[in-house]
């Protein structure tokens, strides 16, 4: 997948990474997730598994191709509780107030205006809902994006704090990721 550099990005490679369950641990049964800039779809896959059909996963993608990837997989999977969009996440607030998670996957520094993308975090976010940010470290690793386009944890709770969240926790996924946790504040 050329978004990550050039490589393929399969499952055992991103599992080498980091652990996506634990990166999702605090998802449970029918709650609602969006997975803002979602790719084909490998975390909206897993996030519907944990949500079941008592819950729903948003997901948008510019790509339609990577949209088009995204629902033939949940087809195969029997998976009916994803509502997945191609567009710019600019321009997209799935419904106000009505999600659990808002997440991001080694995304954010793409946005063409991460800051209208945070915005539209905000109003997406239930007042108890938690956004994660799980992007790069910023440091060449010899694959992934140049280093010079990726925030690094400051950068990226600082654009956080700016559309109206709390951080709450920042730390590791492997040697090459973070996570940030942030709370919306009132
Ligand atoms: C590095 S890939 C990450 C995909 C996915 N989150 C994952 O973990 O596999 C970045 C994705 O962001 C999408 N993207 C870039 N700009 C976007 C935008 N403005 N709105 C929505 N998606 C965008 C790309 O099409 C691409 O699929």
């Amino acid at each position: 997948m050329g978004c990550h550099g050039g490589f393929n990005l399969d499952e055992a490679t991103r599992r080498s990474w980091y652990n996506p369950d634990v990166i999702l641990q605090n998802l449970h049964s029918g709650m609602t997730f969006a997975d803002v800039g979602c790719g084909d779809g490998f975390f909206s896959i897993l996030a519907a598994k944990k949500v079941g059909d008592k819950g729903v996963v948003y997901a948008v993608d510019i790509d339609s191709s990577a949209i088009a990837k995204l629902k033939t997989k949940a087809k195969a999977e029997g998976l009916r509780n994803i509502v997945a969009r191609a567009g710019a996440a600019e321009d997209i607030v799935f419904c106000k107030a009505c999600v659990d998670f808002v997440f991001y996957s080694m995304v954010l520094h793409d946005f063409t205006d991460p800051e209208i993308v945070l915005r539209n975090a905000k109003q997406m976010i239930k007042p108890s809902g938690q956004l994660l940010d799980l992007d790069w470290k910023k440091m060449e690793n010899g694959f992934g994006p140049p280093a010079q386009i990726r925030f690094s944890e400051d950068q990226a709770s600082g654009l956080l704090r700016n559309a109206g969240f709390q951080v709450v926790d920042v730390r590791d996924a492997g040697s090459y990721h973070y996570v940030v946790s942030a709370k919306p504040l009132p």
